[in-house]
């Protein structure tokens, strides 16, 4: 009697220690994630939504006037679609005029906006029309709240091969062509106290990697000079945002320019497999609702690289080294 009567005692303590051991453990883990994963979901969520609403139900940015560069296709592209479908003013700019005026169209078709599209033939690389062609811009509404340095240029090659021009097509198209029009218009909004200033650079304006140097180098120009008029303008109503994605599905890669000065014109596979630009444009105009002066438009792993530039630059640079010799012995130079 007495045995059995501890053999059923025992069953129910098993159950128990299994029980809380289910229990310790369900908290060990619903603790471990929700705090470091869900609960930065749930902040970044409500935060997206709260801006969302901001742009869309509150109209915040209804009617105010937004010049796009590179707005011809790819992320630009995306952006004028974003900018418009919130109510905005959008002049589109870019050289090729026959595929502004086909966005133009399609932003007509595709929303019901009482404004209409303007568009502003442009190329960056001419520096010495930047100025008039600024004040063209503002001559369409007299103003520009919104000024969004878009448009680029990629590179593929090798430094040893690259002639001297190549480098200073893209340093003038990437860099210099945005520095004069944001001086072009910079003081129209000093006057007004009022602006906000976008630089597309790249996550390639933080760390540079092997084969994209002019490219690499027009982006780390554009985030230090960017960086500088955003501190500089600290004491006024004008705020500055660099923005830096990582890979994005667009026509980069099959526009870019070759150490020779060609267009490369193959679609890289990391370029195939990037982010939607319209997802991309969809975190600039939230970002651009919260006023945001930085954005780095990334995966975990760019952010990491980031961070190991930073922190541990040697073994970025064996990664790095690793990455350029993989690549070399892959002759793979063009295609990567
Ligand atoms: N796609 C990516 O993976 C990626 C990643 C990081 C950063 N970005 C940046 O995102 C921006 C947009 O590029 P995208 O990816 O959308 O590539 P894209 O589809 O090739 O678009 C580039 C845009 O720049 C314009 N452009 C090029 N040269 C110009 C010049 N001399 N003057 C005026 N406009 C010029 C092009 O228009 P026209 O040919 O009509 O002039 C086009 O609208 C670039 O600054 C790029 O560096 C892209």
């Amino acid at each position: 009697m007495i045995g059995s009567e501890t053999e059923s005692e025992e069953v129910p303590k098993t159950f128990q220690v299994i029980y809380s051991t289910m229990i310790h453990w369900t908290r060990l883990i619903a603790g471990g994630l929700v705090l470091p994963i869900v609960f930065p979901w749930l902040v970044y969520t409500l935060y997206k939504s709260h801006f969302k609403n901001k742009i869309f139900r509150d109209k915040s940015l209804e009617d105010k006037v937004v010049l796009i560069t590179g707005a011809s296709s790819g992320l630009g592209e995306a952006l004028a679609h974003a900018f418009h479908r919130a109510g905005a003013r959008v002049i589109l700019a870019a050289r090729r005029k026959d595929a502004l005026e086909k966005v133009k169209n399609d932003l007509i078709t595709k929303y019901q906006s009482k404004n209409t599209p303007a568009v502003l033939p442009l190329d960056l690389h001419d520096l010495k029309a930047i100025k008039e062609k600024a004040t063209k811009a503002l001559d369409f509404y007299g103003h520009i709240d919104i000024l969004i340095n878009n448009g680029g240029v990629s590179f593929r090659g090798e430094i040893v091969d690259t002639d001297l021009e190549v480098d200073l097509r893209i340093m003038v198209t990437n860099y210099f062509g945005p520095v004069a029009l944001t001086k072009a218009i910079l003081p129209s909004m000093l006057e007004r106290n009022s602006g906000y200033i976008i630089a597309i650079s790249s996550v390639q304006g933080k760390i540079a990697i092997p084969f994209r140097s002019a490219y690499s180098a027009s982006k780390h120009a554009t985030q230090a000079f960017f960086d500088t008029l955003k501190s500089e303008l600290s004491h006024t109503n004008i705020h500055v945002c660099v923005v830096s994605p990582g890979y994005v599905h667009t026509n980069l890669s099959l526009n870019a320019v070759t150490a020779r000065g060609e267009t490369y014109g193959v679609m890289d596979h990391t370029t195939a497999t990037g982010m939607d630009p319209n997802e991309a444009a969809e975190s600039i105009i939230i970002a651009t609702a919260a006023k945001r002066s930085e954005l780095v438009l990334a995966g975990i792993l760019p952010k990491i690289a980031i961070w190991v530039r930073v922190l541990c630059s040697w073994l970025y640079f064996y990664l790095m080294g690793s990455r350029a010799q993989r690549i070399r012995a892959a002759n793979t130079i063009k295609q990567d």
